[in-house]
């Protein structure tokens, strides 16, 4: 058998059909060409027109079968518009991706309740709303399901300045971890993907602190420390994740989380200076630079 047969055999994503919340631009775009590439047939919602208008053109010069359209996916309106053209032109669902997600950097004791429900809306309610309805989708076909939500580092681990959009994405994955249990029975698997740092236009721009050229978050020195694996993640590496998770070759994993992060999350406080090596603490040397600076 060659490995392009063993592939598909295994991972039987081919005529299925995927739901992607914010498909159509950063991590969205990588998973949605990746799903497609494999025979998925995806319909997305996106709220950036831009981005939609070149992911139609895009799927159309490569000859897939997709519904597009441009949307905010908080809106749960918007989401049955998607779910009923989806179940109109293909009559079944067998996987869904919640990409849309976003923050800002901000203390918490400054933030206006109102910057609170945004996010949470964002986070996590878009996620329940979008779930809700697959789930009747996914049941009738009787086939199981996919489910997969994009949560970050930041839900498993403290993120000074970043506090709410941490906790929605800890629900996520929580509701997550939950709705694996509640849905095992009809075989519909529920999971998450981690990132950390694959750099997005929109991912750089949360801090406000430069452009893909001159973010300290993608210095080379910093990405070397605070990296195991010592690079950035790239959107492919996230869509591999979730491509894995749609497939069949996951057939058996549901309520957890995948961490394509380099490491980052496993080696959480470790840093790996250069000449000393990792360690949780500042090396002596550039503790006393700091102290003569
Ligand atoms: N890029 C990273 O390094 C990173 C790290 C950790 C977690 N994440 C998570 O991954 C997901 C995607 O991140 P990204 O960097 O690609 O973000 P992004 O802002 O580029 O969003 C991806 C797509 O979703 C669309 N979108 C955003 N809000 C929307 C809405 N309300 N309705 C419809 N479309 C909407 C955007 O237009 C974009 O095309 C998010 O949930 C984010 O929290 C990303």
């Amino acid at each position: 058998m060659s490995g392009a047969d063993w592939w598909n055999e295994r991972a039987q994503l081919e005529g299925t059909v995927a739901v992607v919340t914010g498909g159509a631009g950063g991590l969205g775009e990588a998973i949605t060409k990746d799903l497609t590439a494999n025979g998925v047939r995806v319909a997305l919602v996106d709220r950036d027109e831009a981005a939609v208008g070149r992911m139609a053109a895009s799927l159309t010069d490569a000859g897939h079968d997709a519904i597009v359209q441009v949307g905010d996916a908080r809106d749960p309106v918007v989401l049955d518009t998607l779910f009923d053209a989806t179940a109109q032109r293909w009559g079944r669902l067998d996987t869904l991706v919640n990409v849309v997600g976003g923050t800002f950097r901000a203390p918490f004791s400054e933030q206006a309740p109102k910057a609170w429900d945004a996010l949470i809306r964002t986070n996590l309610t878009h996620v329940l709303h979008a779930t809700s309805r697959a789930i009747p989708a996914m049941r009738a076909g009787g086939r199981g399901g996919s489910i997969v939500s994009l949560t970050t580092i930041e839900g498993y681990r403290a993120a000074p300045n970043f506090a709410v959009y941490s906790a929605a994405k800890a629900a996520v994955a929580q509701f997550s971890r939950t709705l694996a249990v509640e849905l095992a029975p009809d075989r519909i698997r529920v999971n998450c993907v981690a990132p950390d740092l694959a750099p997005t236009p929109n991912m750089i721009g949360i801090g406000g602190e430069g452009d893909a050229d001159s973010h300290p978050l993608l210095d080379p020195l910093n990405v070397r420390v605070s990296i195991p694996m010592g690079r950035l993640g790239t959107p492919s590496d996230i869509a591999n994740a979730v491509v894995f998770l749609a497939s069949g070759l996951s057939s058996y994993i549901t309520g957890t989380t995948l961490h394509p992060d380099g490491g980052t999350f496993a080696c959480s406080g470790w840093f790996n200076w250069p000449g000393t090596g990792f360690g949780n603490t500042l090396p002596p040397d550039v503790l006393a630079a700091i102290q003569g600076s």
